[in-house]
């Protein structure tokens, strides 16, 4: 797998995802502005991604404090971090955690290295409970009249959205893992990729890693994923969330709402797949979660050129609220959550306590 994050012993080695496909570029990130800055663009990206960055952010700023200045330069730093980006909730989950390890250097750099470590083995862990839902949905589906796909028969179709894959975590991803997985056994995998207006994080990082890793994969855009849908191609959807509430709400990158409604339309499972960071119980619902607005020359520009007349409004909201009566299941580390999801998630969560002890 590609490594998006690394720590060098002096800085973060960032793989800058603003570059993909076309070049495979490496940043070195040496200070908290700079973390800012590389979140904020989306050099680095992907919720897990994103929270395991800005604990890194925090060392970089804290290091050269003395211990008079250590708790107070911490809480700045964090504070400072938290202001880069406002949906995905594992940002606001790792600096906290890495405030708690307050009263030493040492331990908070410890901290960031265990989180990538404790990163692979969930999105491992939601890999094989994932592999095994598709398993069994396989095991007892029945082949459609209409089963026109592009892949071989046997192979399992799955559709998803945005970039929840292995350059969004320290590890195989979480949309992706049990697709990663399931090679590793001789299973068969093929992958729809919407490809996510406006900054195309699905033809551009997830068919990258996809193809890098030798898993069949068909770019669409977003607008063809309920024919496809419509067309018996696809066994399941799964995408990542920037955050879950109670309810089961989950935002998402933009356009995962309408994949959930044509998916619910067409009968197709429609599966997150998360780590249980991502589940945030004190916020209720959907309505709850701060939705990023960014920048207009994203919607306004592709590339260098114009896709709309100067000065016409632009909307450009990064994510989208999916209701949680059109998810399926939620898959964590701990198992997959299914409906009523107010017990399951909040049962996911005790068992995250229950294991840290
Ligand atoms: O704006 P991005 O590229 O950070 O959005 C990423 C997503 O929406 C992912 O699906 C989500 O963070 C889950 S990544 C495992």
């Amino acid at each position: 797998m590609l490594q998006p994050l690394t720590w060098t012993g002096h800085a973060v080695r960032l793989l800058d995802q603003t570059r993909l496909p076309r070049q495979t570029v490496y940043v070195e990130i040496f200070d908290e502005r700079q973390m800012h800055d590389a979140i904020r663009r989306l050099v680095v990206r992907g919720a897990p991604l994103i929270g395991i960055a800005a604990a890194f952010g925090v060392y970089l700023g804290v290091k050269d404090a003395t211990p008079e200045q250590l708790s107070t330069r911490l809480r700045e730093v964090a504070d400072y971090l938290a202001t880069s980006r406002p949906t995905a909730v594992n940002l606001f989950w790792a600096l906290d955690r890495i405030k708690r390890m307050g009263t030493s250097k040492e331990r908070i750099l410890r901290e960031c290295l265990e989180m990538i470590e404790e990163d692979n083995r969930i999105c491992r862990a939601i890999g094989e409970h994932g592999l095994k839902l598709l398993q069994q949905l396989h095991a007892g589906a029945k082949p459609t009249a209409d089963r026109r796909s592009a892949a071989p028969a046997s192979s399992r179709n799955i559709l998803t959205h945005c970039n929840a894959g292995g350059l969004a975590t320290a590890g195989y991803g979480t949309a992706l893992a049990p697709i990663y997985l399931g090679r590793e056994r001789g299973e068969k995998f093929h992958v729809y990729a919407d490809e996510t207006r406006p900054l195309l994080q699905g033809s551009r990082i997830t068919a990258y890693e996809l193809k890098e890793n030798g898993v069949p994969v068909t770019v669409i855009c977003d607008n063809m994923a309920p024919v496809v849908l419509s067309q018996g191609k696809v066994d399941a959807c799964i995408v990542g969330a920037d955050r879950i509430a109670a309810n089961g709400d989950t935002a998402n990158k933009i356009g995962t709402l309408a994949l959930a409604i044509a998916a619910r339309h067409f009968n197709v499972p429609f599966y997150v797949a998360a780590p249980t960071s991502t589940i945030d119980l004190p916020t209720k619902t959907g309505a709850d979660i701060p939705i990023e607005q960014r920048a207009a020359e994203e919607v306004a520009e592709f590339g260098d050129r114009p896709t709309a007349p100067d000065g016409v409004d632009i909307y450009n909201p990064a994510f989208d609220v999916t209701p949680a009566a059109l998810i399926t299941a939620i898959i964590t580390e701990h198992g997959v959550a299914i409906p009523p999801f107010e017990r399951s998630l909040a049962e996911m969560c005790k068992t995250r306590m229950e294991n840290r002890g």
